[in-house]
C-alpha cells in the first residue's frame, strides 16, 4: 500500500515538473504506458490471493484514475498556456487588404472551339466525337489512304509499338478518323462537326506536335460543292465578325476528297502584327467532296449519297482572330501570356466574339 502512495507522490511531482506537453505525455508513457509502472503492478494482481487481490485491486485502480486526471488537468492547462502565447506574440491586422485570389480562364483553343461549333451548331451540325488513340483503319485506310501509299508521309505520325497481331496504333494525325466512326455507326444523312486534338511530329511556328482541329461532314442526297463553299463562306464571316472576309478555295489533295481544296484568309503579317486582311495568306482548312470510296468503305452507296467534309485548324484561326503570331506560345503555359490572351471563364461565346478582357 506504501508502495502505492509513493507512487502517486512521484507521478504528481513528475507531473507538476512537467513544462511542456511533450514532456507530460512521456510521464503518461512511464505510468499508465502498456509497461508504465502502474500497468507493472496490474500484472502482479494474478498471484495474489482472492482478498488482497480485491483491496490491492482496487486501490490500484483509483491510483490509475487519481494519475489519469491529473494528466489531463494538467494537459489542458499547458495547452491553454501555448495558446495564450501564440496568441500574445501574434497579431492580426484585419484592416488589411484581401489577398487576391488567381482565377481560371478559357484558353484561346477551348474559346475558338466553342465559337466554332455555335456557328456550325446554328447550321445544323451536331458535336460528335472519337478517339485519340486510333488504329490504321480509321485513321487511313477507311479514309483511301491504303498502306504504303505515299500520302501517309503528308502525315509525320506518332506511332505506339507493335501489338501481338503486328499492327500498330496512332496518335490521331487528324479528326478525320472520326467521319469514319460516326459514319461506320450511323446511317446517312449526316450533318457533323469532331473538334479535338491531333497529333504530327512537326514543330514550327505554324507547327505543333499537338494541334487541334474541327471536323465536318455533310452527306445526303443532292449535297455539292456549291453547298461546301456557302457553309465555309458563312462560317468564316459570322467566325471573324465582318461580311468581307478575304478568302479564296485552293485546289489541293486529299485522297479522301475529290476535288480536293484549301481554304485560306488574307492576313498580313507586317511588323509581328498578325491580322487579317492584307496581302499574305493563310491556310486554315481542308476540304472537298467525299471520295466515293471513303463512303463505299463504310457501307454507303455513292450514287445515293454525296456531300463535303472539311478540316479546320483551329489555332490557326485563334492566330488570326486574336493576332496571335506564334502558335507554339499557345502551349508554353507562360501565365503573362495567359493573362493577356485567355478569356474571364463567365463569358459566353458570342457570334462576333472578341477579346474580352
Ligand atoms: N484531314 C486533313 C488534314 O488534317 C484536313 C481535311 C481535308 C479534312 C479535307 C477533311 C477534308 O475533312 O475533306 O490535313
Amino acid at each position: 500500500m506504501d508502495s502505492l502512495l509513493q507512487l502517486k507522490a512521484e507521478a504528481t511531482k513528475e507531473v507538476e515538473a512537467s513544462k511542456d506537453l511533450d514532456a507530460l505525455e512521456q510521464v503518461r508513457v512511464a505510468y499508465l504506458g502498456k509497461k508504465g509502472a502502474i500497468q507493472e503492478k496490474m500484472k502482479g494482481l494474478g498471484q495474489m490471493d482472492p482478498e488482497e487481490r480485491k483491496s490491492y485491486g482496487s486501490e490500484l485502480n483509483q491510483l490509475k484514475n487519481q494519475v489519469t486526471e491529473l494528466i489531463e488537468k494538467s494537459k489542458k492547462a499547458l495547452e491553454k498556456a501555448a495558446l495564450d502565447a501564440r496568441l500574445a506574440s501574434e497579431s492580426l491586422d484585419v484592416t488589411l487588404p484581401a489577398r487576391q485570389k488567381e482565377e481560371g480562364s478559357v484558353h484561346p483553343v477551348s474559346q475558338v472551339i466553342e465559337e466554332c461549333t455555335e456557328i456550325l451548331a446554328n447550321q445544323g451540325f451536331e458535336v460528335v466525337y472519337g478517339p485519340q488513340i486510333e488504329d490504321d483503319f480509321h485513321n487511313f485506310t477507311a479514309l483511301n489512304i491504303p498502306p504504303e501509299h505515299p500520302a501517309r508521309q503528308m502525315h509525320d505520325t506518332f506511332y505506339f509499338p507493335e501489338d501481338e497481331k503486328g499492327e500498330r496504333s496512332v496518335l490521331r494525325t487528324h479528326t478525320s478518323s472520326v467521319q469514319i466512326r460516326y459514319m461506320e455507326n450511323n446511317k446517312p444523312p449526316y450533318r457533323v462537326i469532331a473538334p479535338g486534338r491531333t497529333y504530327r511530329c512537326d514543330s514550327d511556328i505554324t507547327h505543333s506536335p499537338m494541334f487541334h482541329q474541327i471536323e465536318g461532314l455533310y452527306i445526303d442526297k443532292n449535297i455539292t460543292m456549291a453547298h461546301l463553299k456557302g457553309c465555309l463562306i458563312n462560317f468564316v464571316q459570322q467566325f471573324f465578325g465582318v461580311d468581307e472576309v478575304p478568302v479564296r478555295f485552293r485546289p489541293s489533295f486529299f485522297p479522301f476528297t475529290e476535288p480536293s481544296a484549301e481554304m485560306d484568309i488574307g492576313c498580313s503579317r507586317a511588323q509581328g502584327d498578325f491580322k487579317i486582311g492584307g496581302d499574305d495568306w493563310m491556310e486554315i482548312l481542308g476540304c472537298g467532296m467525299v471520295h466515293p470510296n471513303v463512303l463505299k468503305n463504310v457501307g454507303v452507296d455513292p450514287d445515293e449519297y454525296q456531300g463535303f467534309a472539311f478540316g479546320i485548324g483551329i489555332e490557326r484561326l485563334a492566330m488570326l482572330k486574336y493576332g496571335i503570331a506564334d502558335l507554339r506560345t499557345f502551349y508554353e503555359a507562360d501565365i503573362r501570356w495567359l493573362e493577356h490572351y485567355n478569356f474571364a471563364p463567365l463569358d459566353i461565346p458570342t457570334l462576333t466574339g472578341g477579346l474580352s478582357r
